[in-house]
C-alpha cells in the first residue's frame, strides 16, 4: 500500500512510513484534544504537494473553522481555496441521512479521479443522526465507503467517556470500520495541562503499541514528542533558523529536488512562528529533524 505523509510531525515513524492511501483513519479524543488541528494539518500537507482538500464540516461553519485556522498559524489557506484545489462542504443542520444518502453520491461522483483528502470533522452527530444500531452502522458504513472512493479520509470522534476506555457505544461502530485509529488522550485537569496519543490500530502496517505526549502548537499543528526526552536547552542558546540551515546544508543531494520554493517556505514560516514557550522540553534539533523528515528532505 501507498503510503502518504500525515502533516503530523513525528506520527508518520509510529505509523510505519504514514498514512496508507485511500483508507479511513478515526482520531479520537475529548474536547480541546486536538482533533480539528489534526485533521487540518491532514488536508494542508495534502495541499501542499498538489492534491485536493475536501473537508466536510457537520458542526462549525467553515468560515469559523477558517478564521480559526488562520489563527492556529496556517496563512494562506484561503489562497487554495480561491483556487479550488480545498472546498467546504458544510452538512451542518441539513439532515444527515439525506445529505449522506443523495447529496454525498452526486458529490464523489463529481470528484471521481481526484487524489484528495478529505476530513469528516466531526463524525460523532452523524450516528445521533438515527436511532438505531443497525441504521448507524449503515449510514456511517456508507458515508466512509463513498468518501474514500476519492481518497485518504480522516473523520474525528468525540470522546465522551471520562475513563479514555474507548467502549463508548459512539465509538465502537465507527471504530470497527475505520483502517487506524488514532487517540489523542488529552488531561486538561492535570496541570500542566497532559497530552499523549496511542495507535489503536493501523490495518497492514507495523505501529506503535505505546502513548506518545504531543503538544499543539501554532504554526507547526500537532508534534508528537520524541521518545527519549533531551535534557532541556536554556533558551538563549535556540536559534532556529540557524539549526534549519545546518540541517539543511547537510541534506542528501537526493533530496534537494523535494525542497521546493513552496516547501522551503512553508518551513521557514512554521519555524518562526515556534516560540520558547511551545518549544519547552523538545530537543529543538528533534523539531528540525521531524519536519525534514515530514518533508522527506532527510533519510529517517
Ligand atoms: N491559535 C492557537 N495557538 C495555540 N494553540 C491553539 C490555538 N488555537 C487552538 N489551540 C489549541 O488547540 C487545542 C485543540 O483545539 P482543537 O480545536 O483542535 O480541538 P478539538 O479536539 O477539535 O476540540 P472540539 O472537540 O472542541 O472540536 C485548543 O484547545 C487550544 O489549546
Ligand atoms: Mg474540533
Amino acid at each position: 500500500m501507498k503510503k502518504i505523509r500525515s502533516g503530523i510531525y513525528g506520527l508518520n515513524r509510529l505509523m510505519d512510513g504514514g498514512i496508507n492511501q485511500n483508507t479511513i483513519t478515526a482520531v479520537i479524543g475529548s474536547s480541546g484534544a486536538g482533533k480539528t488541528t489534526f485533521a487540518t494539518y491532514f488536508l494542508k500537507r495534502g495541499l501542499e504537494q498538489g492534491e485536493d482538500a475536501i473537508f466536510i464540516t457537520l458542526d462549525e461553519e467553515p468560515k469559523q473553522i477558517i478564521n480559526e485556522v488562520v489563527e492556529m498559524g496556517w496563512e494562506n489557506i484561503e489562497d487554495y481555496i480561491d483556487e479550488g484545489a480545498m472546498v467546504f462542504v458544510d452538512a451542518g443542520g441539513k439532515q444527515f441521512t439525506d445529505f449522506i444518502k443523495t447529496e454525498l453520491v452526486g458529490f464523489v461522483e463529481e470528484w471521481k479521479g481526484y487524489n484528495a483528502r478529505i476530513v469528516i470533522d466531526p463524525l460523532t452527530p452523524v450516528l445521533w443522526s438515527v436511532h438505531h444500531r443497525y441504521e448507524q452502522r449503515d449510514l456511517v458504513s456508507l458515508l466512509l465507503r463513498e468518501t474514500r472512493k476519492i481518497g485518504t479520509v480522516v473523520c474525528t470522534l468525540e470522546e465522551h467517556s471520562v475513563m479514555g476506555d474507548l467502549s463508548g457505544q459512539d465509538l465502537i461502530i465507527p471504530m470497527y470500520l475505520a483502517d487506524n485509529v488514532i487517540h489523542l488522550r488529552y488531561k486538561s485537569h492535570e496541570s500542566p495541562e497532559h497530552r499523549d496519543m496511542k495507535i489503536i490500530k493501523c490495518r497492514s502496517s507495523r505501529h506503535s503499541h505505546y502513548w506518545h505526549p504531543y503538544r499543539i502548537v501554532k504554526g507547526s499543528g500537532i508534534i508528537v514528542q520524541d521518545d527519549a526526552l533531551s535534557a532541556q536547552t536554556p533558551p538563549h542558546v535556540v536559534d532556529l533558523n540557524s539549526r534549519l540551515e545546518k540541517a539543511l546544508a547537510k541534506m542528501p543531494a537526493s533530496k534537494k529536488k523535494k525542497l521546493t520554493p513552496k516547501v522551503s517556505h512553508s518551513i521557514y514560516w512554521t519555524i518562526s512562528l515556534l516560540s520558547m514557550e511551545d518549544i519547552g522540553t523538545l530537543d529543538p534539533d528533534y523539531i528540525i529533524r521531524q519536519i525534514l523528515l515530514e518533508y522527506e528532505l532527510m533519510d529517517g
